[in-house]
């Protein structure tokens, strides 16, 4: 069958596509309906791993061991969620990467697994794409070139996104991720992990000009970020007694202002006037709105999908399975360092 044929054949039918995201700590497995080519999140079922609190940070092998005690109960949660069967998924999507590597391969194998005895195809994803995705599938008539920041625990990446699936990369973080020095200061401040709604909440009660912390990369051309800095500044603050609540809010203040500002360059220097935000740190409730007020048009994913899931990589799969692309990616491997686009930058 000509792959035209394909694709309108898979346009009238009900696609349901199980994705699986295990790349870090959550253990993900949501399921997407497509009807007329429309997705909608059925089930999006989550374990978030708790164990990983009392070391401050995210152990690799004790990630992996809970995914693989976990995923069982995950998909059949996400089965009970969608109201539907395993013989009724269509296609199953696994992220390959980036991640932590023997957490990535539980979920990569298990939906290899899955895919083979049911005799569907398998995708293998890409982590970023899911973030991406969890935001432009709630806005399907995005306008395209448009701008995707991705910010999470692991990533701070600005891309231009030319068209579906085409990336090309503006700006990235030269040191930490967002998601990750939210974690590290909260940890400075002993709010625990994950940091990031610890620090949003104890930011609610402080001061955001009460500390005076550096502008990161003030002046620079390039559109890329920087959080070290601002770090190493509130180690030196905590060390000097300021009070807590005001650091949060002042060290919250300088990142949604660094994030929010260099895309506004980038989009100003592009004529861009869209763009969408995602990944853990999207949820913060300052970052969203600071951009409601930047004069861009920035589109977020639902609160739910803002954080690893599996939902997320069922809807950046949903385009492979409409285009009814019958192979699937049995070869592929779990890759810890996968660049979504390998501009030499
Ligand atoms: O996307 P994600 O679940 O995992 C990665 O792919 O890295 O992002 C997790 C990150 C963590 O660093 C967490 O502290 C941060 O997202 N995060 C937040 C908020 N909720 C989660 N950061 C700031 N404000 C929040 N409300
Ligand atoms: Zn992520």
């Amino acid at each position: 069958m000509d792959p035209a044929s394909l694709s309108l054949s898979s346009q009238k039918e009900v696609l349901y596509i199980l994705g699986i995201d295990t790349s870090c700590d959550d253990t993900g497995v949501g399921i997407v309906r497509v009807q007329n080519g429309v997705p909608e999140v059925l089930a999006n079922a989550l374990w978030s791993q708790k164990v990983h609190r009392q070391y401050g940070g995210v152990m690799p092998e004790v990630a992996s061991r809970e995914h693989v005690e976990r995923i069982d109960a995950i998909l059949e949660d996400a089965l009970v969620q969608a109201g539907i069967s395993l013989s009724d998924i269509t296609a199953v999507a696994a992220t390959r990467g980036p991640g932590l590597v023997g957490a990535l391969l539980v979920g990569l194998t298990y939906g290899k697994g899955l895919a083979q005895g049911l005799g569907v195809p398998f995708y293998a994803m890409h982590h970023l794409e899911g973030h991406i995705q969890a935001a432009v599938s709630e806005h399907p008539d995005l306008p395209f070139p448009h701008l995707a920041l991705v910010v999470s625990g692991g990533h701070t990446h600005l891309f231009k996104v030319n068209a579906p699936g085409q990336y090309e990369l503006v700006g990235a973080t030269r040191d930490d991720a967002a998601g990750e020095a939210f974690d590290k200061v909260a940890r400075m401040l002993g709010l625990g992990y994950p940091g990031g709604p610890a620090i949003s909440k104890a930011a609610e009660r402080g001061d955001p000009r009460g500390v005076e912390l550096p502008r990161p990369l003030l002046g620079q051309k390039a559109f890329d970020f920087s959080f070290s800095g601002i770090k190493t500044a509130c180690l030196l603050a905590v060390k000097a007694g300021v009070n807590p609540e005001n650091l949060a809010a002042s060290f919250q203040f300088r990142v949604v202002e660094s994030l929010v500002q260099t895309t506004k360059r980038a989009a100003k220097a592009l004529g861009i006037r869209h763009v969408v935000v995602s990944g853990g740190v999207a949820a913060n409730r300052a970052l969203r709105e600071a951009f409601g007020q930047s004069g861009l048009r920035s589109h977020f994913p639902p609160m739910h999908l803002n954080t690893d899931n599996g939902a997320m990589i069922a809807l950046a799969a949903v385009k492979k399975a409409l285009k009814g692309e019958q192979h699937s990616d049995w070869e592929s491997e779990a890759e810890a360092y996968l660049p979504l686009v390998q501009a030499a930058h």
